[in-house]
């Protein structure tokens, strides 16, 4: 087992990754003094195959556990599916004191997270992420949110987990394009902040896809280090924090293209990236061989790398929709290097639109 510390003076917290938590999550909910009621909040899917194990951990260690199983899927991250919980919680007299567990992936976490941020002023918070897009991203940093009719995570806070617990066996029952969507977060930390952890993934790419113990419990934890390392420099994004996103401004408009549905996030990352690489690459920031490098490693992990029948005009223009785009102007994580990146506002309008070109087929 490893633990990576998230450092955030008051709010600091562990994030503990391996094989078999249980004895972790017990004797951590034994005793952090919660109230006895918690809720736990989970989604259809991950309901049926590991809520009542995690409940009967919990009750073990002298919780009264109340659990709420959303839908499954982006449309429950909702103010109106809030707003049931909220309810639940009231009638089932969750306190100030009273812990809500996370069981599930980024929509669980960022839904359970924007409940406990709010319900009575905010109550302590557990992540329990079952998808490896959760384990390295969404379940470390502390961004809580739900959607609005016209667009995703527009209302939300920075409330950080009391702790989170990233236990590998639930990756066995993940689905493989769910897999996929991790591993393009997996790179972008490669990236963005270490280029011996970019080749550490490219010489175990074979091992990664059949998702060898070891090797997911070095790269998750690997992940949630360099997360940790950024949140706790800059926890509310004004500045360093920029660099995790990396792929992201390409990312949400082939997102918002194609209906939040043809892509996952981490599909759309990964085509992100490339865009983010090509822009670079003409800046005369990085080398061919570098791009090159980057695409050979997304294909080598059998990511996709380019998207179809997407409409590029339409992809150009809600960039600036982004809800990272300022006055207009775009801040784009570009790379100076494998394992460097920097911020770039000034890039040719021209340029951006032969990246597009270059990413949708
Ligand atoms: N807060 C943040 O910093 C942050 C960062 C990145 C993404 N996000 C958010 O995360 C969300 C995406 O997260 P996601 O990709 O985990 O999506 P998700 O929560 O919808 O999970 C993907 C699918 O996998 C299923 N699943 C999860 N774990 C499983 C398991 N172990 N076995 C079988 N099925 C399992 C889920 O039921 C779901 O159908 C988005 O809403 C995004 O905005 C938040
Ligand atoms: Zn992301």
């Amino acid at each position: 087992m490893k633990i990576v510390k998230v450092d955030l003076d008051k709010n600091s917290y562990n994030i503990f990754i391996g094989g078999d938590l249980k004895s972790e999550i017990k004797n951590f909910a034994a005793n952090e003094k919660f109230s006895k009621k918690a809720m736990l909040i989970t989604d259809s899917n991950i309901e049926k195959i590991f809520a009542d194990q995690i409940v009967s951990l919990l009750e073990s260690a002298g919780l009264n556990v109340k659990i709420f199983v959303v839908p499954a899927g982006e449309t429950s991250k909702s103010l109106s599916q809030a707003e049931k919980i909220y309810t639940a919680a009231i009638e089932y007299g969750l306190d100030r004191k009273s812990a809500i567990f996370a069981l599930g992936g980024g929509v669980v976490g960022d839904l359970a997270g924007f409940i406990a941020a709010t319900y009575l002023r905010g109550l302590p918070f557990v992540q329990i992420p079952t998808s490896l897009l959760a384990q390295v991203d969404s379940s470390v940093g502390g961004k809580v949110a739900v959607n609005h009719q016209l667009g995703k995570n527009l209302i939300g806070a920075f409330y950080q987990p009391k702790a989170v617990f990233i236990d590998l066996n639930f990756l066995k029952t993940l689905p493989e394009r769910e897999i996929k969507s991790g591993l393009g977060e997996i790179v972008k930390y490669g990236v963005i902040s270490d280029k011996n952890f970019f080749d550490y993934l490219n010489d175990n790419a074979d091992k990664i896809l059949t998702l060898d113990h070891s090797i997911m419990e070095k790269i998750i934890s690997r992940s949630c280090e360099i997360k940790a390392n950024v949140v706790s420099h800059d926890e509310k994004e004004s500045g360093l924090r920029r660099i995790l996103n990396f792929g992201h401004t390409m990312a949400h408009s082939i997102e918002e293209a194609s209906g939040y549905s043809r892509y996952t996030h981490g599909e759309a990352v990964a085509v992100g990236m490339i865009g983010a690489a090509f822009i670079s690459r003409e800046l005369k920031m990085i080398g061919d061989e570098e791009f090159k490098r980057l695409e050979n490693l997304i294909n080598k992990l059998k990511m996709i790398s380019h998207v179809e029948n997407c409409d590029v005009d339409h992809m150009f223009k809600s960039i600036f929709r982004d809800k990272k785009t300022i006055n207009g102007k775009i801040s784009w994580v570009l790379m100076k290097s494998i394992g460097e990146v920097s911020i770039n506002s000034n890039v040719p309008d021209e340029i951006v639109k032969e990246a597009f070109d270059y990413i949708v087929k």
